[in-house]
């Protein structure tokens, strides 16, 4: 049997029969190539997902409680500094990397490219998203006398325009040698009959498969096994969005060390019940994130006696990982989330059809669901003002109007 006849049995084996039809109306070369990709999917993989769609929402039966986190005036001086040098140990040290998340799109900002080659005009000079989080680094690496490796996910569909921005931009005179790019992984898209849609290029539909994916990513592109070579201890991973992250914050390293755990995050207060921000809870009792858009609003809502959100405590991407958790978590499947979006497709005439309404399901994992893995993980609770300036929106809450004001404020107040 050739590609193309193994492919067709194996679409006939899954009842895929519109794929059939639509492949029926290509070229020899087009089935060629849709053969090979069809080949290489996981099929049983995407029919369990199906099969399980209907089925109560991610975190139904599951006992969730609120948690609070470690408020770094609470400590007591000589104890934080303390933790701050068992951090800055490992900074310089050499035992720390970075790893930089860009592989989603800028939808909601309205922007068609990566979303960290977006401009944003802060003082004195504007900046591309991409380049704060660079500057981040040099700041560190000149105070520490290191360089951090600095790891970036990026995606099938923007992987090789990053590259080009980087080389246009001269790494933004970060050593190169040090600056690792890898894709993450895709999921086929799927509609409400289970069936695969086949895009414009001829090809079955796919997207990013959720932050989730980086742990399997990192594995499979080799930076696992870079970091072992590096002697690296500590992956901090970040966003692409935020331009107050502190990726290089040596109480959340120390804090790690201290309470010798695997994973370590950062939060700030909810500024409101409906801040899209996902928040940290206790899910039968280990420590999870129930995201925004799952998250009851009668529980998003809920106060204490004091008028404070009972759930008020945000995940902001600002996460810790071990090296040792890291090579864990990138053989463990992570939960699907899943979520109804328009998609453009053929039909089985192979006519292009453009839906006015969702019609097809994608498939994503949250980097937050690793943290169900370890049987504790340490939380330390930042400031908004310090810690967290999104830019999520064009306009509006978490637009770059609101990050500019955060950005300048901060910076216009504090040196490092
Ligand atoms: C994310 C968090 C949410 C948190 C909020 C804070 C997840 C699932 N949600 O939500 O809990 O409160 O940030 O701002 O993490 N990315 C990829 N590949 C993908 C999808 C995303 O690399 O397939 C990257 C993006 O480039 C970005 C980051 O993950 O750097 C956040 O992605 P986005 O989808 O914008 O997150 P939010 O929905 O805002």
């Amino acid at each position: 049997m050739n590609n193309v006849e193994k492919a067709m049995e194996k679409l006939k084996k899954y009842n895929q029969d519109s794929v059939l039809k639509v492949m029926a109306k290509f070229t020899e070369e087009e089935k060629e190539k849709i053969s090979n990709q069809i080949l290489e999917m996981n099929f049983e993989n995407l029919k369990n997902l199906f099969d399980t769609l209907s089925k109560e929402e991610i975190n139904a039966g599951k006992k969730i409680e609120p948690i609070s986190a470690l408020k770094k005036n609470k400590l007591e001086p000589e104890k934080l500094e303390e933790i701050n040098k068992k951090g800055e140990n490992i900074v310089t040290s050499g035992k720390f990397a970075v790893a930089t998340m860009s592989g989603g799109q800028g939808t909601r900002l309205g922007y068609s490219k990566p979303k960290g080659t977006f401009k944003i005009e802060v003082s004195p000079k504007p900046k591309y998203l991409f380049e704060i989080v660079c500057d981040t680094l040099k700041r560190a690496n000149e105070k520490y006398g290191v360089i951090i490796p600095w790891y970036i996910m990026t995606s099938e569909e923007n992987n090789d325009e990053i590259i080009k921005f980087f080389k246009e931009n001269n790494y933004f005179d970060y050593p190169k040698k040090d600056v690792m790019f890898f894709k993450q992984g895709q999921m086929p898209l799927i509609d409400e009959n289970g069936k695969l849609l086949i895009g414009e290029n001829k090809l079955i539909k796919e997207a990013s498969d959720g932050n989730g994916g980086i742990f399997k990513s990192m594995e499979i592109n080799g930076c696992l096994e870079d970091m072992e070579k590096r002697g690296i201890k500590w992956v901090f991973i970040g966003s692409i969005d935020n331009v107050l992250l502190k990726m290089v914050d040596t109480t959340l390293i120390g804090l790690a060390e201290e309470r010798k755990v695997d994973i370590a995050t950062k939060s700030v207060l909810k500024n409101g019940p409906k801040e899209r921000v996902g928040v940290i809870c206790k899910k039968d009792g280990k420590v999870g994130v129930i995201e925004y858009s799952e998250i009851r609003p009668k529980m998003a809502e809920a106060v204490d006696e004091d008028g404070d959100l009972i759930y008020g405590e945000s995940h902001i991407m600002c996460n810790l990982f071990s090296v040792n958790i890291l090579k864990k978590l990138a053989k463990v499947v992570l939960p699907y989330h899943k979520a109804f979006k328009k998609n453009n497709y053929l039909d089985e005439n192979a006519n292009l059809i453009k839906p006015e309404e969702p019609n097809s399901y994608k498939f994503e994992t949250f980097i937050f669901d690793s943290f169900n893995y370890v049987d504790d993980i340490a939380i330390l609770r930042g400031k908004r003002e310090e810690d967290f300036a999104p830019v999520k929106n064009k306009e509006g809450a978490d637009s770059p109007e609101t990050a500019i004001k955060l950005y300048n404020d901060y910076w216009k107040n504090n040196k490092e």
